[in-house]
């Protein structure tokens, strides 16, 4: 794991309210947001399931097959301005929310934590066994076009990056919520 803050580190006395992960498709979010949110009493907000409800009920692929990926892009920035002002939550990003600067602007505004959970391709090829539930991942060839594409952005916003490769969920979350107490 490495991290932009350390225990040591004083001079950010912040205590993290909102907590954003990301990552790539199949790295895990979804689980660790919940044993996250579970060990610091904060609720999750999954925006995936956000913009489900924005589109009436629409499943992912059915938005992409219907209305096209700029729609469900343009529903995913209004779901990530939604949660602005948000404190006590940990939220679980689609892998593309960082394809628009304004959506992590608005996840990072009052504190917001980005940790991105890094997983290798090798990882989220293994976990990905429903490929028709992800658009974006209906082959390995076009999945490892977008990760290459994605990783330095990822980079770019984490102020904390944990791996996960060969880890189980539960020291993930515990990698994340020792550093966000050095943090506090
Ligand atoms: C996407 C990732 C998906 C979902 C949509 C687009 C992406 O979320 O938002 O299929 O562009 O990487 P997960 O990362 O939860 O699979």
């Amino acid at each position: 794991m490495s991290t932009r803050f350390s225990s040591s580190d004083n001079s950010s006395p912040v205590s993290p309210r909102k907590v954003v992960l990301i990552g790539f498709m199949a790295s895990g979010k979804s689980t660790i947001a919940k044993q996250l949110a579970e060990l610091l009493g904060f609720s999750v907000r999954e925006i995936d399931s956000l913009i489900v409800q924005r589109a009436g009920g629409l499943s992912v692929p059915e938005i992409f097959e219907q209305n096209g990926e700029e729609y469900f892009r343009d529903l995913e920035s209004a779901v990530c301005a939604s949660l602005h002002n948000e404190q006590g939550v940990v939220v679980s990003t689609g892998g593309g929310v960082i394809t628009r600067d304004g959506n992590l602007l608005n996840l990072k505004a009052n504190g917001g934590i980005v940790v991105f959970l890094r997983s290798s391709f090798e990882t989220v090829v293994a976990r990905n066994a429903d490929l028709s539930a992800r658009p974006l991942f209906r082959s390995v060839e076009q999945a490892k076009e977008l990760f290459e594409q994605r990783a330095p952005i990822y980079h770019a916003w984490a102020d904390l990056i944990v791996d996960t490769d060969g880890k189980e969920s539960e020291p993930v979350c515990s990698e994340i919520y020792s550093a966000l107490r050095c943090r506090a």
